[in-house]
């Protein structure tokens, strides 16, 4: 790639320039303590896989990053003003851990910015990097659905013996939505007891309920299967609000419990997310 776009003297000054590493941390952030967990657990994993290398944070939320802005004094950029700020500080290779489970339209918002740098670069302008590479989300391929439903059905072992765990994930309009409609199918393969709904999408309550139905179980575990167990985890999920997953399950019978816990709270997926961030930067990455 180097050699194909640089054959200028630009090229060599960049090639004498001494290399600076670089980490942006990409979440779509969250205004709660409880969600607040699992980006330090996972940003903590990333720098022990990359113990000397300075990792930023950027949020996607607009609203979150207003929110902590007004209410707790707290400044966290966007993506592409944490990577113009990288780029003005001299990094040179910098790599972008998307934190999405699902390849949607928030992971393509993402890549265009990631995009626009690189495009710098191959133009051979001074505002881009070395180089620059964007981890994918969580659930790439089939192979990463089994790898999870791995993780999940370890997780969630004890809670599978005598009940139903019902796995909420985040859910979109976008096609990729159908990595969660594989997830269940492989989820059953791992165990009956297995459930996977969505907030949005198709994966609604009312076919996990039917599902459910069709079971003897009466004990379910609720637990988010979204990065961080934020606001749709405390509201919609495990919240006391009639219309929660939590209240509508109890509602039908159901002994409820809700498991808070986000994706990026377990050790396991923190290890795919890392696995994914070292194919990504590749042969850039520090050595
Ligand atoms: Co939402």
């Amino acid at each position: 790639m180097i050699a194909v776009f640089c054959g200028t003297a630009f090229a060599q000054a960049q090639e004498e320039q001494p290399r600076k590493h670089g980490i942006l941390f990409v979440a779509f952030g969250s205004s709660m303590p409880e969600g607040q967990v699992a980006i330090d657990a996972m940003e903590s994993a990333v720098q022990r896989a990359y113990p000397g290398t300075e990792i930023r944070t950027a949020f996607t939320s607009r609203i979150i990053m207003r929110k902590l802005a007004k209410e707790e004094n707290r400044i966290v950029d966007e993506p592409a003003i944490a990577l113009a700020k990288m780029a003005y500080e001299g990094f040179t290779d910098v790599a972008v851990v998307s934190t999405h489970v699902i390849p949607g339209a928030e992971y393509q918002d993402l890549e265009a910015v990631v995009d626009g740098f690189k495009l710098m670069h191959e133009r051979g302008t001074k505002a881009g990097f070395h180089s620059i590479a964007l981890s994918k989300p969580l659930l790439s391929d089939g192979h990463d659905i089994e790898r999870l439903a791995q993780v999940l059905e370890h997780t969630y072992a004890d809670d599978l013996k005598d009940g139903a765990v019902v796995l909420i994930g985040h859910g979109t309009h976008h096609f990729a939505d159908a990595a969660y409609s594989a997830l269940q199918t492989v989820l059953w393969q791992k165990s009956p007891n297995f459930f996977f709904g969505a907030v949005e999408g198709v994966m609604t309550y009312d076919n996990v309920l039917a599902n459910l139905k069709r079971t003897k179980l009466r004990k379910v575990t609720v637990a988010p299967a979204m990065l961080v167990a934020g606001d749709h985890a405390a509201n919609d999920i495990g919240g006391d609000e009639p219309d929660s997953w939590k209240s509508l399950l109890t509602a039908e019978g159901y002994k409820v419990t809700p498991k808070p816990r986000g994706l990026g709270e377990i050790e396991g997926v923190q290890r795919l997310y890392i696995e994914k961030l070292r194919e990504a930067w590749g042969e850039n990455q520090p050595k």
